[in-house]
Parts: C-alpha cells; sequence; structure tokens
C-alpha cells in the first residue's frame, strides 16, 4: 500500500455542534495524520467551484447553501491507502446507511448536513488539495 494524502472538509454541522475534536479523534484513531488544517468561510463562489462536478445535481443549490451556512474546517490527511481509508472511516453519504462507528453515522444528521466530506480518487484529492492549501501550509 502506498502513503496518500486527501482532502477532508469538516462540514458547517460540526462546526455548529462543536464537535470537531470528537471528529479529529475518529481520524487519527484510524492512523491517519492531519498534516495540514485551517478554519474557512466558504463565499458562494468557492463553495460552487469546490463542487462543481454536481452542478447538474438538483442538490447543488441546497449543498452550497449549507457549505455557505457556517464556518468549515479543512484539512489534508495522510496514511497508507489514505483516500479509500477516510472513505470508510466517514462511512455512507447518506447517514442512514452508514456502518456502525463510522463518523456519519455516529455525527451525520441528514444526507446534506452528513459532517464529512473527502476525496474521491488520487486525481480528485490531489486538485482538492490544491484548492485551499499551498504547499507551505501542508507540514508531513
Ligand atoms: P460530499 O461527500 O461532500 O459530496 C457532495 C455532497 O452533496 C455530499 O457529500 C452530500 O452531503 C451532498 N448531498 C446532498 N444531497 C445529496 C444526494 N441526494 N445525493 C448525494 N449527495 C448529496
Amino acid at each position: 500500500m502506498a502513503t496518500e494524502r486527501t482532502l477532508s472538509i469538516l462540514k458547517p454541522d460540526a462546526t455548529r455542534r462543536n464537535i470537531t475534536g470528537k471528529i479529529n479523534d475518529k481520524i487519527e484513531s484510524a492512523s491517519l495524520r492531519i498534516i495540514a488544517q485551517k478554519r474557512l468561510w466558504l463565499t458562494r463562489s468557492q463553495a460552487e467551484t469546490f463542487y462543481s462536478v454536481h452542478s447538474s445535481h438538483s442538490f447543488f443549490n441546497d449543498l452550497c447553501t449549507f457549505m455557505t451556512s457556517g464556518p468549515v474546517v479543512v484539512q489534508v490527511l495522510e496514511g497508507e491507502n489514505a483516500i479509500a481509508n477516510y472513505r470508510a472511516v466517514m462511512g455512507a453519504t447518506n447517514p442512514a446507511n452508514a456502518n456502525p462507528g463510522t463518523i456519519r453515522k455516529e455525527f451525520a444528521e441528514s444526507i446534506e448536513a452528513n459532517s464529512v466530506h473527502g476525496s474521491d480518487s488520487a486525481e480528485t484529492a490531489s486538485n482538492e488539495i490544491k484548492f485551499f492549501f499551498s504547499d507551505l501550509e501542508i507540514v508531513g
């Protein structure tokens, strides 16, 4: 297995409920290292650009409204097989389908307010990390 990096977002429902530390504990307990982290309030334009792959979906407008409804915490996670590992730690997009012990099963409120985002492929991870972080901000 290769050491990989993936982009994580702790979403506005997580910052609102003050549970970012509990989520970071899940991340670190899964042998993922938080090698960059910052708190931001996304602009509408940033949210629309970040989620542009979903622009044709019916949920796009609501998704961008939700993602700009409060602060987020963006992170770079590093570890063995980090992209798939983090997706397993997050659980299914819809918390109703998420496995016990996953972040979304324990913390998510709905398919929209689902607490976390993680990159879905190596190419997406590279692009999403560059969207938020310069090389100087990532300390592996
Ligand atoms: P995320 O991993 O951030 O990627 C896109 C997000 O759209 C997803 O998590 C969900 O929070 C959100 N979303 C809202 N409605 C839906 C839906 N019906 N299907 C998939 N994703 C949805």
